[in-house]
């Protein structure tokens, strides 16, 4: 028999003590969230990149808090047990006041946590949220909201000396407060050490089979993306529905089948 129970943070812990991969993808509505809550998906993202996949954008940058807010609820409305993560996005986290505001919104909007770029100048206000209740999950690695100064999607941490700086920046956030990590974009043995060094789950996308859980845009998992990172599988193929599709993608994830070599840096 299935698992009914809501997936909460103490869960996820626990799946990465265990070994348990942990699944998640991308979703924006209540139909989609609907069949990754019936194919035991354990995260959902109510991710900025919505503002590519949904929107038509050229990046995540222009997406608004109302915005998400919006998809996040027509998501909460569609699951009875998933995990519903909400993306903050550009330009709405940048002061304590204005962050607590705007998480504030997306928690109320159906959210359980969210979720923002970078550490930095981050990490004090991921300190400032965590002790007034927020759950927050960061994100390290390529920072789609910076892609402008970064200089497109690229890769992330190649360098020894970078690969040093975003592991302490990992554990500064863990100290702060975070409770989960979304790492992007960098090679499989940083992914590898960032996840066996840290207490809170790291999902990975394009970081390697070796991360505590895996996370893909579900445009991209269903074979919809216009610019297909090396990351990604098309689990449409093979599958004779959206549902067996999304059920594909969890049964690989925890097996560790997804992702193969092929998919990593
Ligand atoms: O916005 C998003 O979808 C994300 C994922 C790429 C992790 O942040």
């Amino acid at each position: 028999m299935k698992n009914t129970a809501p997936v909460t943070i103490s869960h996820l812990e626990n799946m990465k003590r265990q070994g348990e991969n942990i699944a998640m993808l991308t979703c924006y509505d209540a139909t989609f969230a609907s069949a990754m809550d019936q194919a035991g998906v354990d995260i959902i993202l109510i991710g900025d990149s919505m503002g590519m996949v949904v929107q038509g954008r050229s990046s995540t940058v222009g997406v608004s808090v109302e915005e998400i807010a919006y998809h996040t609820a027509c998501v909460a409305c569609g699951v009875d047990r998933t995990f519903v993560l909400a993306d903050m996005p550009f330009g709405s986290y940048h002061d304590e006041a204005t962050a607590m505001e705007n998480a504030v919104d997306l928690l109320a909007a159906g959210g359980v946590m969210v979720k923002l770029e970078g550490a930095g100048p981050m990490i004090p206000i991921v300190d400032y949220l965590t002790s007034r209740g927020v759950p927050v999950c960061a994100h390290l690695g390529l920072t789609p909201q910076s892609v402008n100064q970064l200089g497109g999607f690229k890769v992330q941490a190649r360098e020894e000396e970078d690969a040093r700086q975003l592991l302490e920046d990992a554990q500064a956030m863990q100290q702060a407060g975070a409770q989960m990590l979304v790492l992007e974009c960098v090679p499989a043995e940083l992914g590898r050490k960032v996840s066996e060094q840290l207490e809170m789950p790291v999902i990975g996308i394009g970081a390697g089979a070796a991360c505590d859980g895996q996370v893909l845009v579900m445009h991209d998992m269903l074979g919809l993306g216009r610019r297909v990172p090396k990351f990604v599988a098309n689990f449409m193929q093979g599958s004779d529905s959206i549902g067996a599709a999304f059920e594909k993608y969890v049964s690989d994830v925890r097996s560790g089948s997804f992702p193969a070599k092929e998919h990593e840096y």
